[in-house]
């Protein structure tokens, strides 16, 4: 164990926005008495579309602010954070860090028999090449078909999750990654689990959908089983949110993404 790092700090987590949160449903699912902060930049969501540079300024400002609440492990719940800049976070934190995407990129390879793959994720992620790099670091044999979905994240935040536009979009989207004949589909984006089911419908059974959300709340029980980090405490964990903004239907679309209240969310200015 990390003599500077405390097993009953909080967890932190952060995202662009809301999206993150279905990375903390896992988390709260998986590893019921950890406490979580949570940080989403609500103020300037979306990142998706947004240059590497401002991208990585923005992480920094978020890093800092989590890194002052003393968590104990920090985890980049936002892919195209995870994509572009992983590695100021990293440079920046004396605390372990995951990312989602070393987390999917893991699962993917577990899920896959065939080792042909389809990533779906924000413009800016899939042009970063991340899912590739991370998949072929470990398998270089790997055959990866990636597709940029711009239209997702504002079809999810408008809760379109069965409607026929996202089912148009979805088929559209998805023709070329299926021409290739993938066996499993990496979900690449915070937002795409609340889409699982349109999602498995237009794949069909015979394609594994991987959830980055689950597969980094078992990344995050291995680390702190790992480092020696579980919450010793037997109190019920803490949860906090911090955003820099609260726009119209926050609670609403939060509590999509959480699935539960949405307690204890303060505006922070970074
Ligand atoms: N959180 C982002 C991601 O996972 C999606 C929203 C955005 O574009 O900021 O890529």
């Amino acid at each position: 164990m990390n003599p500077t790092l405390d097993p009953s700090s909080p967890i932190g987590v952060f995202d662009s926005g809301v999206g993150g949160l279905t990375v903390v449903r896992a988390l709260m699912e998986r590893l019921p008495f950890e406490s979580i902060y949570y940080f989403g930049d609500t103020a300037r969501v979306p990142y998706g579309v947004k240059s590497v540079q401002t991208i990585a300024h923005y992480t920094t400002q978020i890093t800092e602010f989590l890194l002052e609440k003393q968590v104990k492990l920090l985890i980049i719940a936002c892919n195209t954070m995870a994509a572009v800049s992983a590695q100021v976070v990293r440079d920046l934190s004396p605390a372990p860090v995951l990312d989602v995407i070393e987390a999917g990129a893991l699962a993917a390879l577990a899920a896959t028999e065939s080792k042909r793959i389809g990533v779906i994720g924000t413009p800016t992620t899939i042009n970063s090449n991340a899912y590739a790099r991370a998949i072929h670091a470990i398998d270089p044999a790997a055959r990866l078909t990636s597709q940029a979905c711009a239209l997702f994240v504002p079809l999810v935040e408008e809760g379109w999750l069965d409607h026929p536009v996202t089912q148009l979009t979805t088929q559209k989207y998805l023709r070329p990654v299926l021409s290739e004949n993938v066996d499993s589909l990496v979900l690449g984006c915070t937002h795409y689990p609340l889409l699982k089911p349109l999602l498995q419908d237009v794949v069909g059974p015979d394609v594994r959908l991987v959830d980055s959300a689950s597969a980094m709340a078992e990344r995050t029980a291995a680390l702190l089983t790992d480092m020696n980090l579980h919450n010793p405490r037997n109190t019920p964990p803490e949860y906090r949110y911090w955003v820099t903004d609260v726009p119209l239907r926050f609670q609403t679309i939060g509590e999509r993404f959480m699935g539960r209240a949405l307690n204890h969310v303060h505006v922070a200015a970074l």
